[in-house]
């Protein structure tokens, strides 16, 4: 293995946001892929305006919050849905890919970790639920801080606890602009573009584009 650390962003990387809806898309109604589409950006706009003014509520409180503006903005839901898909929000699929390539990276010797906005209890949960607590060594949550990515601060949370270069961490997200974050503070990072999105913040490419995480295995 190239690295000694791999570290993960949770939701959309290991974590697929979208399960949630899929699963309950009979209630939710006919418009299910918008709200799911709807409540992913919100949650994540919340956590971009909530740092950069200083006011932090915690990420459970903005997957609420960005569910309820998502099913009162798009028409034709079921609102009646909403304890559903935030029960599924706990207990989201992960990637097919994901326990295997956990595994092996344990099996050649590396640290693995999750670096996620999630809560505590969110990432407790989704972790567990997935059956990955033996799969990785550490979960950091940014809770602590109350702040969010691409915060600096959230990153050094990992060369801190393992008091270890910056260089020496593989750092993997779905979300190009926590891997523009990751870059700027320092992490090698591999973005894991599984939807096949145009490339962005040119000023702070990662070393490694990948299709899924099996990518990792082979570098
Ligand atoms: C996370 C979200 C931002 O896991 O994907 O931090």
């Amino acid at each position: 293995m190239a690295y000694t650390c791999y570290v993960f962003d949770a939701y959309g990387t290991l974590f697929d946001v979208h399960s949630a809806v899929a699963r309950h898309a009979g209630k939710v109604g006919k418009n299910a892929a918008r709200v799911s589409e709807i409540w992913r950006n919100k949650q994540l706009e919340y956590s971009w305006t909530r740092s950069s003014m200083g006011k932090y509520r915690d990420f459970w409180s903005l997957t609420e919050e960005a569910l309820d503006f998502a099913l009162a903005s798009v028409p034709d839901t079921n609102k009646e849905a909403r304890k559903a898909l935030l029960d599924a929000y706990m207990a989201l699929d992960c990637y097919s890919e994901v326990p295997g390539v956990l595994k092996t990276l344990k099996e050649n010797g590396a640290r693995t970790a999750i670096l996620s906005n999630g809560s505590p209890d969110m990432l407790n949960s989704a972790v567990a639920s997935a059956g990955l607590e033996d799969l990785l060594d550490e979960v950091f949550s940014v809770h602590p801080l109350m702040v969010f990515k691409t915060s600096p601060e959230t990153y050094r949370m990992v060369t801190d606890y393992w008091k270890i270069e910056r260089e020496r961490v593989s750092f993997q997200s779905s979300n190009r602009w926590d891997i523009a974050g990751a870059t700027a503070f320092g992490f090698d990072c591999a973005w894991v573009n599984r939807t096949g999105q145009p490339d962005e913040y040119t000023d702070l490419e990662p070393s490694r584009v990948l299709k899924d995480l099996t990518g990792l295995l082979k570098s």
